[in-house]
């Protein structure tokens, strides 16, 4: 069992999740929604597992004015989600937004607050995918600033790729949360999928990643729990 690893319910119906979930719970930390799932099944799909206790970070990566953030993070709040996570291009006042949100609704309803993280420079971006967007500058440089502002905003952490995560915990510190996919090789299956720069499980917590988001070295594993739990083990001495 490692708190620190999350699946990625990279599947396609409710059916198939809440299986994957059922298989899981008590070997893993909590489960990615991300917006395909979220599109196909909706939010009765997230209720159903937090219901269950399931932590759950909702990754739909919100990216719009401060109010409309806000009030799409009061929501996930209401599905009773674990984790959030914003856009940091979004600016200081729209992280800012989604913090208080988070913090005024859980309030509200007596619960505790989701942790509320960013995304800095998609891992999808070249260097010249990032200047043809008008931003100039190294793309480490502007995950390093988004990851400061995101931090400045008052967000508990950032979602990074394996070959930012060292660079990333240098500038921001202990405390500052690092969610890390790309994670292959090592106590995880080695296929490389579609990803390009990955690290091991334990090299990546070496490097310094609070969790990691794993998904097909798990869930299409012929046994996702031996493969968790292989991979928490993995992460034990840690
Ligand atoms: O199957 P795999 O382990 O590659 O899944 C990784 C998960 O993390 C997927 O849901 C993917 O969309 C997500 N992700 C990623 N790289 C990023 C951000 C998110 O692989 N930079």
């Amino acid at each position: 069992m490692s708190d620190r690893i999350l699946v990625a319910l990279d599947v396609e119906t409710r059916a198939e999740a809440l299986r994957l979930a059922d298989t899981l719970r008590g070997s893993v930390g909590g489960f990615k929604i991300g917006s395909r799932l979220f599109t196909a099944e909706g939010p009765s799909m997230v209720r159903a597992m937090t219901e269950r206790g399931d932590r759950v970070f909702l990754d739909l990566k919100f990216h719009d004015i401060p109010n409309t953030v806000a009030t799409a993070v009061a929501a996930a709040v209401g599905l009773g989600v674990w984790m959030v996570n914003v856009h940091a291009s979004g600016g200081t006042a729209m992280m800012q937004a989604a913090r208080d949100a988070a913090r005024e609704t859980a309030a509200k309803h007596n619960l505790t607050p989701p942790l509320v993280i960013a995304v800095t420079v998609l891992t999808s971006m070249s260097q010249k995918a990032l200047h043809e967007t008008g931003v100039p500058i190294d793309l480490l440089d502007q995950v390093l600033r988004l990851a400061e502002l995101t931090r400045d905003a008052g967000l508990d952490g950032v979602v990074a790729s394996p070959r930012e995560t060292p660079a990333i915990r240098r500038r921001l510190g202990a405390e500052f949360a690092i969610v890390t996919p790309g994670i292959r090789g090592g106590a995880a299956a080695a296929t490389k999928d579609d990803q390009e720069r990955t690290m091991g499980p334990a090299e990546a917590v070496a490097a310094g990643a609070s969790y990691l988001v794993v998904g097909r070295p798990i869930i299409a594993a012929k046994n996702p729990r031996e493969a968790a739990d292989a991979i928490a083990d993995s992460l034990r001495s840690l």
